[in-house]
């Protein structure tokens, strides 16, 4: 399977993966592009380091968001990727893309949806939102990616106690080492193994075992 990584940030997650494809954690896997909006992400770096070819575009490279779209879906389809994997990306995944990829794109998200997600949840917020409210536990959770924010078929998830010191700098990579860079790789393996289908927006992986998580 050919998957496209898109990436914004820090590429922890897009490490994961690189990771675990050497290490045999993911098989029948190869990334056939890594695509940035942010030139200035360390992630491209990764790619680079990784030999995995890359592509920076940024909206701001263009007149209108509708022109960036269009060439979006181009770089896109030309990697023709089976599976787009969002690892921190921060661009809105323009409908366009969505119909052209049917579940086939996944992301991962640092909280246990439906606990914040949605607009405006993301990076540190995410974290900050789930300390004000006090909640005992949060964690991650590896979706497909539809027409909404968060509201796509729920593939993993893994949660992560919080403790009372927590910071939401302390919280946000405490969730991304005990849960994000494990549980993003393990379904990126279950759909390269054909182990994952989705019936009424629910997802059914062949042989699942919760108890693999810990
Ligand atoms: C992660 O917390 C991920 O859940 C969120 O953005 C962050 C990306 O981190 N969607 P990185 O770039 O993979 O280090």
């Amino acid at each position: 399977m050919k998957i496209a990584v898109m990436v914004s940030g820090g590429g922890t997650n897009l490490q994961a993966i690189i990771d675990s494809i050497a290490d045999g954690r993911i098989t029948n896997t190869e990334i056939c592009l890594v695509y940035s909006n942010n030139p200035n992400a360390y992630a491209i770096e990764r790619a680079r380091k990784a030999g995995v070819p890359y592509v920076v575009k940024s909206p701001k490279e263009f007149e209108n968001r509708s022109d960036f779209n269009d060439a979006l879906l181009q770089i896109l389809q030309d990697a023709a990727p089976d599976l787009i994997v969002l690892a921190g990306c921060l661009v809105v995944i323009p409908e366009q893309v969505v119909k052209a990829f049917p579940n086939r794109i996944i992301n991962i998200h640092p909280s246990l949806i439906p606990s914040f997600c949605g607009t405006g949840y993301y990076g540190l917020k995410v974290h900050e939102k789930a300390l004000e409210r006090g909640v005992r536990v949060s964690g991650a959770t590896v979706h497909f990616v539809d027409e909404g924010t968060d509201t796509g078929p729920i593939i993993l998830q893994k949660p992560v106690m919080i403790r009372q010191d927590d910071t939401p700098e302390v919280l946000q990579k405490r969730i991304m080492e005990q849960a994000e860079w494990k549980i993003l790789p393990m379904a990126i393996d279950f759909i390269a193994n054909n182990r994952v289908t989705v019936k009424d927006h629910r997802v059914i992986i062949e042989g699942y075992d919760p108890d693999a998580l810990f």
